[in-house]
């Protein structure tokens, strides 16, 4: 089947394909594969992993003749995705996003879609069945890391994720309630190759802490990874539309609660340089639920459903214990009074 989405397929400018002296495609010494990427895709995905990077040049080159799209400098990565700054055939700067079609990468154009540029970087076309979007061009040198003051950096991220939140999940999306269903199944597993009796009593709180909620999953549409690197600035060819924007969606439907972790171990140095680690969660969580209007209680459990996420995926990793972050994470929001 083609999965092919219209009309956004076209480019801007685009004028149908492209003749043998194209002008497009990639840049003559061709596109390079960062180190980094690959090896992230050979631990996480293996044999999947190295083949989709082995591929690579060949996929870019396929979508910039496609899109009739011009290099424009060089790529960027993440953990996931590689992302070529990209020139479109009427001149507009764009950035062409690949990354391996996957359960978590599949949202992504959905979440885009739905958002259509309030909050988030738009989508102007995109392949679903190879996972290559074409996105609007964000300034990749200024993400919210770059904001000194922690909590102005937060309140940036947290009205952009009151905005993002506040629709309803399109159809389609993963849920949370299915989430959260498969992560209580794994913990007698992962209960087994946790070391410290501390870390296991801890994932059973956290687990407890969700089941109370699975009757109430929500139906949001969530950007599930709202980090400081994943708002971007807007390039300044866009005048500016909005000055802060959010990328690199692995969208859920479920509760705005299930948002707040990415954000509150953002740069854990700083938090544990300054000393008191649980005021400092506190005042992050604080800030977030309010900005979002958040039922406080309620958001406690979905964290803690994050730190339960966050511990599975370690010990499927091989490792047998529960990072030292998310445990004081887990702590500070636990030692509250009316804390579930
Ligand atoms: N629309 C964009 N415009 C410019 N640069 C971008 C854009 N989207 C992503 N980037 C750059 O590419 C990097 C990786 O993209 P991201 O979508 O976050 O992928 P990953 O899932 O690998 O983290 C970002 O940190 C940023 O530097
Ligand atoms: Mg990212």
């Amino acid at each position: 089947m083609n999965t092919e989405r219209h009309p956004t397929t076209r480019a801007p400018g685009e004028q149908g394909p492209s003749g043998p002296s194209s002008p497009y495609g990639p840049p003559a010494s061709g596109i390079e594969i960062p180190d980094a990427l690959a090896a992230s895709h050979a631990r996480y995905f293996g044999e999947v992993g190295r083949a989709w990077t082995a591929g690579l040049p060949d996929l870019a080159a396929d979508f910039m003749e496609r899109w009739r799209l011009r290099a424009d400098g060089p790529s960027f990565h993440g953990v996931v995705a590689l992302v070529l700054p990209v020139i479109c055939a009427d001149g507009t700067p764009a950035a062409l996003k690949l990354q391996l079609v996957e359960e978590e990468t599949l949202g992504e154009p959905v979440a885009l879609r739905a958002w259509d540029g309030n909050g988030s970087v738009r989508l102007l076309c995109d392949s679903t069945e190879s996972g290559a979007m074409l996105l609007e061009r964000l300034n990749p040198s200024r993400s919210l890391s770059a904001v000194q003051d922690d909590l102005a950096a937060l309140q940036i991220l947290s009205e952009l994720l009151a905005r993002l939140v506040a629709l309803p999940a399109p159809e389609g999306l993963r849920r949370l309630a299915d989430v959260t269903a498969a992560m209580l199944d794994h913990v007698p597993w992962a209960q087994a190759r946790l070391a410290d009796p501390g870390d296991r009593r801890l994932l059973d709180t956290c687990a407890g802490a969700v089941r109370e909620l699975l009757g109430e999953p929500g139906d949001r549409l969530l950007h599930w990874d709202l980090h400081y690197d994943n708002v971007l600035a807007s390039h300044p060819s866009s005048s500016g539309r909005e000055p802060w924007l959010a990328i690199d969606p692995k969208p859920l439907a479920g509760d705005p609660g299930f948002e707040l972790l990415p954000a509150l171990d953002n740069r854990w140095d700083e938090i544990v340089s300054r000393g008191d680690v649980a005021r400092a969660v506190l005042r992050r969580f604080d800030l977030m639920t309010e900005v979002l209007g958040l039922d406080r209680r309620r958001a406690v459990g979905w964290t803690l459903g994050r730190v339960l996420q966050n511990a599975l995926w370690d010990v499927e990793d091989g490792e047998g214990a529960i990072r030292p972050e998310q445990k004081a994470i887990a702590a500070a929001l636990l030692a509250r009074p009316g804390s579930p």
